[in-house]
């Protein structure tokens, strides 16, 4: 806790009075919608008391501040994963420090495999309801800070945002969006065809190696969440071949983020306006 509120301070002595309204988390290959906002104040994570440091070369790793869609947001450029070596409690530090600072709400994003049968490469799929099952551990296990001891998650993402998310891809023609179940899994291997098979057998639509243990944290301290995964890659066990494992690398990841980026971008940002 005394970490927490160091960093908290830290950041406070930067931003002087502005206060975030919205916390957003930018997955894998989604750091377009940073474009959109018109940043204020920029804090490497490595400058910030206790603040874990983003290791996979392709995040950046630094806090905006600035305003989107006309409000005051937070956004973390760059996210931890567990897979990287860092403890639940550092991957979810971040949303803790937010908390103090003040948002109201949380956005994440992430690069997600497909798994519904119904889903193509580079779709966007809304987060409706998560597995975090398979995760090797719990954010919340330990001292209890900040929240309920035994959090409630039968709604752990808002579903009056979620209408206004598909409200806004109609509007805007956006075909590819997609609504389901996402399981979180540690990675970084990914899935043998058989895990595939458990994955999907169990209800989960994507699979992908972030934002449950966010989640938990932001929904134990009663902040409400939206949540987008892209789908980067397919992953139907009866299709899946050696050569298709070995392309699931970054780069196609990457290539198929970039596609589906706009839209995502477009939905963010006038969900934080109408908000
Ligand atoms: N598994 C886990 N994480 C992922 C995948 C996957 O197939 N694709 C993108 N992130």
């Amino acid at each position: 806790m005394n970490n927490i509120h160091e960093a908290t301070d830290y950041i406070l002595s930067k931003i002087g009075d502005f206060k975030p309204q919205f916390g957003i988390i930018l997955g894998t290959g989604l750091g377009k919608l940073t474009t959109e906002i018109e940043i204020e104040y920029t804090i490497p994570y490595d400058e910030i008391p206790h603040f874990p440091i983003a290791t996979v070369e392709f995040h950046t790793g630094k806090l905006l501040f600035g305003k989107l869609g006309g409000k005051n947001v937070v956004c973390m450029q760059g996210r931890f994963h567990y897979y990287e070596g860092y403890s639940m409690q550092q991957v979810t530090f971040p949303v803790r420090v937010m908390k103090l600072l003040g948002i109201e709400r949380l956005f994440v994003s992430n690069a997600a495999g497909g798994m519904n049968p119904d889903f193509k490469e580079s779709d966007l799929m809304i987060i409706e309801d998560h597995i975090a099952l398979f995760l090797p551990e719990n954010p919340l296990v330990g001292g209890n800070i900040m929240g309920d001891r035994f959090p409630d998650m039968s709604e752990p993402y808002d579903q009056v945002v979620i209408e206004k998310a598909i409200e806004i891809a109609q509007k805007n023609g956006i075909s590819t969006i997609q609504k389901g179940v996402y399981v979180s899994v540690s990675g970084p291997q990914l899935e043998t065809k058989a895990e595939y098979r458990l994955l999907r057998m169990v209800g989960a639509d994507a699979v992908g190696m972030s934002t449950v243990p966010e989640v938990i944290v932001a929904r134990q301290m009663g902040i409400p969440v939206f949540g987008i995964s892209v789908i980067t890659d397919m992953c139907i066990p009866e299709t899946l071949k050696v050569a298709d494992i070995k392309v699931a690398d970054i780069n196609k990841i990457l290539a198929a983020a970039f596609k589906a980026e706009p839209s995502m971008t477009l939905i963010i940002k006038e969900l934080v306006a109408s908000l």
